[in-house]
């Protein structure tokens, strides 16, 4: 059963200050994880990420949504369909965090399976992808938990500090059957 204590709902532009502080907050906290640094995004003006979670929020396009603790945001993940025209079908699962006083209590699991929830109600989208760092053991078990299958590895995807590599497994979820054969 899910937590009732914990609540999840679609980010809005309103949500950008809260937003942004959890999300430098995982990038601070969790460099293993995630493909962009603190340090590089830290300095991003709060007007851009307002716009760029408006666009990314809205349907067509994809969804981000948090999660809720005591009225706090707590998680996040999301969904964002891919611009060009050859690959609108596909979307990629992002920002996949929860911060770790709500951690162990199912709010990654339903962040995930609530994401993937609304990419199927995305017009046309076929297949969601992500990569998860080889060290993110607990975000691999969730994904494969959830339908997400393994198709590949990119070696040394990013690069930590000097002489510290991170590969990271590519994983994806089919939304519809393929072409029989
Ligand atoms: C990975 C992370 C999102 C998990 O969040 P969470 O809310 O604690 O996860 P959940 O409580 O939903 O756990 C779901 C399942 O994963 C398992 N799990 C969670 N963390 C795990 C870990 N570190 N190792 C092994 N299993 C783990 C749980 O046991 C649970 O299994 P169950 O459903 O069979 O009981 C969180 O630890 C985090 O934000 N980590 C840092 C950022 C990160 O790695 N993001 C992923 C980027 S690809």
């Amino acid at each position: 059963m899910s937590d009732p204590d914990v609540s999840l709902r679609r980010l809005v532009e309103e949500d950008a200050e809260s937003f942004w502080a959890v999300r430098l907050r995982a990038l601070r906290e969790h460099p293993e994880a995630f493909g962009r640094s603190y340090e590089e995004s830290r300095a991003t003006p709060i007007a851009a990420v307002r716009e760029r979670l408006g666009i990314a929020s809205a349907p067509p396009n994809g969804v981000a949504l948090g999660a809720f603790l005591g009225g706090a945001l707590v998680g996040t993940a999301g969904v964002a369909r891919q611009e060009p025209e050859r690959q609108r079908h596909k979307a990629t699962l992002w920002g996949v965090y929860v911060a770790p006083e709500a951690r162990g209590r199912g709010v990654a699991r339903r962040l995930v399976a609530e994401a993937i929830v609304h990419a199927r109600a995305l017009p046309d989208l076929e297949q969601i992808h992500l990569m998860v760092g080889e060290r993110s053991l607990g975000a691999r078990a969730i994904y494969a938990s959830l339908g997400f299958v393994p198709y590949g590895r990119e070696p040394r995807a990013n690069r930590l500090g000097p002489g510290d590599y991170l590969d990271e497994d590519l994983m994806v979820l089919f939304l519809v059957e393929g072409p029989a054969g």
